[in-house]
């Protein structure tokens, strides 16, 4: 139903596009910029988006070819929908690229944060990744179009608090190296990008989701994580601060595009390059230290005190009052 609200959109897409893209989580950040920059250039953008306000959002943005797709990628029949409507709409011609950003991040400490975000980020970050890889393949596979995985640094180390984050992105480098070797036999190109810290909605997502989080949790536990928690909120609102803008990772996905043999991996950021290539030289006793004390990070026991000193000197200031 909604769908065909945009289908006055498919009068205006020109039969003579440079090539045809599927993107989703195209409502914010990255995948919105994407969709952006691609139209620009001049390729028939069909935009992932969960809400109409979101794809009426992008029209308003774009050259008001982009075409909006509802598509949500934990569930089948959206799925199912989206991929039948482009097929519809692209006729006889392939897809040229499938590029897989939609993503959340439950940030939390692994002891504590509930087993069902946990699978909420997998099912999202991961299953819904394949899913939809596979819905397009076809497409994809009739001109040999290429697949672009939005990756993280955190696809190759994965910091304290962002343990279910780093997990999802670890498997997607996984499905990345395998899927790129399967494909191989119809020309097609499968690569993933690693950006460090982007300009986007997510840090404050992140970091009210991870607030929330860590609230619910009973005063015992916040008594042993209360420490790391501040150092990684307070890392968070400064990565947040220090963040490249999206435009960066757009103009990637472009050259992942027009490169007559793309790259495997794109890593974006002097953050991602540096620490990428720590983790990767370093042994793992000595990187987590440097972890530690970038993010001043504490030991438990630290943590225990300064959060009994905290709820003391609170008391002492109710009672002060009273
Ligand atoms: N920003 C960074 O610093 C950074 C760094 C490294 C990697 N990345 C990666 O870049 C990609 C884009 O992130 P971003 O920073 O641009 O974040 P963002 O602005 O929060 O965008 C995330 C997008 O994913 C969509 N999404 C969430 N759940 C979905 C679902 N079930 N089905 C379909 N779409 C869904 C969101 O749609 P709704 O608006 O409907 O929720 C939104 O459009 C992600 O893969 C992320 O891991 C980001």
């Amino acid at each position: 139903m909604f769908d065909n609200n945009f289908d006055n959109n498919i009068d205006k897409h020109n039969s003579t596009f440079f090539g045809s893209v599927v993107i989703s989580g195209a409502s914010s950040g990255i995948g919105q910029a994407c969709a952006i920059h691609l139209d620009k250039l001049g390729y028939q953008v069909f935009a992932g988006v969960r809400k109409e306000i979101d794809g009426q959002n992008l029209i308003n943005k774009s050259s008001g070819r982009i075409i909006p797709i509802i598509l949500d990628v934990t569930d089948e029949t959206s799925i199912k929908k989206a991929i039948y409507r482009v097929k519809k709409i692209l006729g006889s011609k392939g897809l040229t690229a499938l590029i897989n950003n939609a993503a959340i991040v439950i940030p939390g400490a692994l002891e504590y944060i509930p087993v069902s975000k946990l699978r909420k980020q997998l099912e999202v970050n991961v299953i819904g990744l394949l899913s939809l890889t596979q819905a397009c393949l076809p497409l994809l596979r009739k001109v040999s179009g290429r697949i672009i995985n939005m990756g993280s640094q955190n696809g190759k180390f994965s910091p304290p608090f962002l343990g279910t984050y780093s997990a999802s992105k670890f498997a997607v480098e996984a499905l990345t190296d395998a899927l790129r070797v399967e494909l191989q036999p119809w020309g097609m190109h499968v690569s993933v990008v690693e950006p460090g810290a982007i300009k986007t909605p997510v840090w404050k997502k992140c970091t009210n989701d991870g607030l929330q989080i860590f609230n619910s949790f009973p005063k015992e536990v916040k008594q042993l994580y209360s420490l790391g928690f501040d150092v990684m909120y307070k890392a968070a609102l400064e990565s947040a601060e220090t963040a490249i803008p999206c435009e960066i990772v757009a103009k990637t996905v472009e050259k992942i595009l027009t490169a007559k043999k793309p790259k495997t991996r794109y890593v974006i950021g002097l953050d991602a390059k540096i620490t990428i290539l720590l983790s990767q030289i370093m042994p793992d006793r000595l990187f987590d230290k440097i972890l530690t004390l970038y993010f001043g990070y504490p030991t438990t026991t630290k943590a225990q005190t300064t959060y009994e000193q905290q709820e003391t000197s609170q008391k002492n200031k109710s009672l002060h009052r009273v």
